[in-house]
């Protein structure tokens, strides 16, 4: 999830990109940059007096602005990009714009190219030469490799021979004062203004500049000049759009029209898991090239350990679940703060899994380093690459959630729970733990979990309903068993962090050996139960508590008549398989504490004595 703006038109259009991206931050920060099609006396490639000049540097966009700043480059027509990696790490060479081997055609992008492997190998064949380890750079080269005069049909050609997903953006000096754009699956708006046309990931980027916009849906092209806006379908015929109107305030505009951070990162869901999934699960095919592992050791497997905090540590339970169910090895979970001390014991043919979405905290790391330090190879789960856990790991499994603002995980927990998923499955095939027809009835089933979440997310006013009628009670359990426990854990962490109320997760059995006691009146309990293996049981834990005047509010799948006799409230998510349900358990558990903490006008983003990253002990 990186941000993109571009400009063309009759302003000089250094400022406006660098405005444009700071206002795009929150998609990405880890480098930025920008290419400019700029007069120049010694010109190399474009018609007379016309080259690309880019600036681009790792970290903040201030560095870049600096840098451009000093090297005084502007020009009316240019492109921009602020990162969030995916594909190499975060450093001068990795930021985009990428050149061809030309210098005349720059490139930004948004998203992932899944065959970028095997089609960096054709184009060296063709002489092309590769400087970054990004999967972005071989996409000025199918530009160049397609140029024949038109930067629009070398674009649409170059869409066609790519798999993945993204937004394209592209100039090239031959073509002065002309920015095409190209959108795959992730968004591109155009803004249209009198002094010159834009395009860009997200409509505050440019809001300032303008409240007229079109948006470019997926596989279409986009071509812009200063006065002239023309959208193509995926044949390559034109498309006439009307431009609508935008009435926002660029505050609300940065979160996408959304209150705050954390809805908007409950709501980007579906996308974050989506994104996880690519290029590891292609048609059916499971791939994960990054874990580093050959089958042979794969197979040699005696135990997995994993080491987390917080959220990713209730990531961990749903892994040790699957992972148990599916390959039938053991695996042990440890809190980070808990391993290092505990003189832990490596044993040989045992993986050792650290998941931490910030990649930097301090308990996960130092227990990586003990773990290390008695011979263990760690395998590193995170959000963020080249994060000290990702540098000092052998090897890592990036979630693609994109960057999350808010200090409360939640689209980050889904990506890690996909992954877990995923690992679990592929060591399965590897192994043969699973039969074909079981693993192909898995498999179809987690390819349509993004499209699940997203009609559990349809159901947002109802769950703010039953927050709005139950946000003043003082002490809130959640009960889950097997699959649903460590969703019932994660959502008293979450209540907990956001609205500062009492919360307990608890094994929904465990409950009469002692927490029953803190049943009555102002209490609810959050019933974790969709249909399985355990549905009954818990039902009559429910009944347990409701015995003693606790408010019930059961999660529970579609086809369930039974609970609403029991629960005070409802909310019904769709069907899926016992091993997958903790994906989407959370998703209504997430907007009920979101919807208690905002009844208390407490600040979501920002939780008192909370940080996003815990790099203190
Ligand atoms: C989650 O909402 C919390 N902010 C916190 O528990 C977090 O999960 C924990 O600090 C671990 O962070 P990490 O995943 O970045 O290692």
């Amino acid at each position: 999830m990186c941000g993109i703006v571009a400009y063309t038109g009759n302003k000089k259009c250094k400022d406006i990109l660098i405005k444009g991206l700071k206002r795009l931050e929150y998609r990405g920060y880890d480098s930025a940059g920008i290419a400019i099609i700029s007069d120049s006396a010694a010109a190399r490639s474009g018609p007379a007096g016309l080259e690309i000049k880019v600036v681009k540097e790792a970290g903040k966009i201030n560095i870049m602005e600096k840098e451009a700043g000093v090297l005084k480059i502007d020009g009316n027509c240019g492109i921009g990009h602020t990162r969030w990696a995916t594909h190499g790490e975060p450093t001068k060479i990795n930021a985009h714009p990428h050149l061809d081997g030309s210098g005349s055609i720059a490139v930004v992008h948004n998203g992932i190219i899944e065959n970028y492997a095997e089609l960096k190998e054709e184009l060296r064949k063709n002489g092309h030469k590769f400087i970054s380890e990004t999967d972005t750079e071989v996409l000025p080269h199918l530009l160049e490799e397609y140029y024949n005069g038109s930067l629009l049909a070398a674009m649409q050609k170059t869409i066609k021979k790519i798999k993945g997903s993204g937004t394209i953006v592209a100039i090239s000096s031959r073509q002065p004062g002309e920015i095409i754009g190209a959108r795959i699956t992730s968004p591109l708006v155009v803004g249209i203004s009198e002094d010159g046309n834009f395009l860009a990931s997200d409509i505050p980027a440019i809001l300032e500049h303008t409240r007229n916009f079109i948006v470019i849906n997926d596989f279409e092209t986009v071509r812009l000049t200063a006065d002239r806006v023309e959208v193509f379908d995926r044949k390559g015929k034109v498309i006439k759009r009307k431009p609508f109107k935008v009435n926002w305030d660029i505050g609300s505009a940065e979160k996408g029209g959304y209150d705050d951070f954390m809805l908007k990162e409950i709501f980007e869901q579906p996308y974050g898991v989506e994104e996880t999934m690519r290029g590891r699960l292609i048609d059916g095919e499971l791939s994960f090239n990054e874990l580093g592992l050959t089958a042979e050791q794969i197979k040699n497997l005696k135990k997995i350990q994993i080491i987390a905090c917080g959220t990713s540590y209730h990531a961990a339970l749903i892994g040790k679940q699957v992972i148990e169910n599916w390959v039938k090895i053991p695996v042990e979970v440890d809190f980070s703060s808990e391993y290092r001390y505990r003189n832990p014991i490596v044993e040989d043919n045992c993986l050792f899994m650290a998941i931490t979405q910030s990649g930097e905290t301090i308990d996960t790391l130092a227990a990586i380093r003990e773990a290390k330090s008695r011979g263990a190879k760690i395998v590193a789960i995170t959000n963020v690459v080249g994060s000290t856990v990702a540098r000092e790991s052998n090897s890592v499994i990036y979630t693609h959630a994109g960057p999350e603002i808010g200090v409360c995980a939640t689209k980050t927990f889904t990506a890690q729970i996909m992954v877990m998923y995923l690992i679990g499955l592929y060591f399965a095939r590897t192994r043969g733990s699973v039969s074909k027809s079981e693993l192909h009835k898995i498999i179809s089933e987690l390819k349509i979990i993004p499209q699940k979440i997203q009609n559990i997310l349809k159901g947002a006013d109802k769950i703010k309903q039953i927050a709005d009628k139950t946000y003043k009670h003082t002490c809130f359990l959640f009960l889950g068993r097997i699959y649903g426990l460590p969703s019932a854990m994660e959502g008293a962490l979450k209540l907990k962090e956001i609205s500062y109320i009492h919360a307990e997760g608890y094994p929904a059995g465990e409950m009469k050996h002692g927490p029953i006691a803190l049943t009555d009146e102002n209490t609810v309990v959050v019933g974790i139960m969709p249909a399985g293996s355990v549905y009954e049981k818990i039902l009559s834990n429910i009944q347990e508590v409701k015995a003693r005047k606790a408010t019930i509010f059961s999660i529970i799948s579609q086809k369930d008549k039974n609970t609403k006799k029991y629960a005070d409230y409802i909310f019904k998510i769709p069907e899926t398989l016992e091993e997958l349900y903790a994906i989407l358990t959370i998703i209504p558990i997430q907007l009920y504490s979101y919807y208690i903490a905002k009844n208390l006008k407490r600040n979501v983003d920002q939780p008192r004595n909370l940080a996003k990253s815990v790099t203190v002990e």
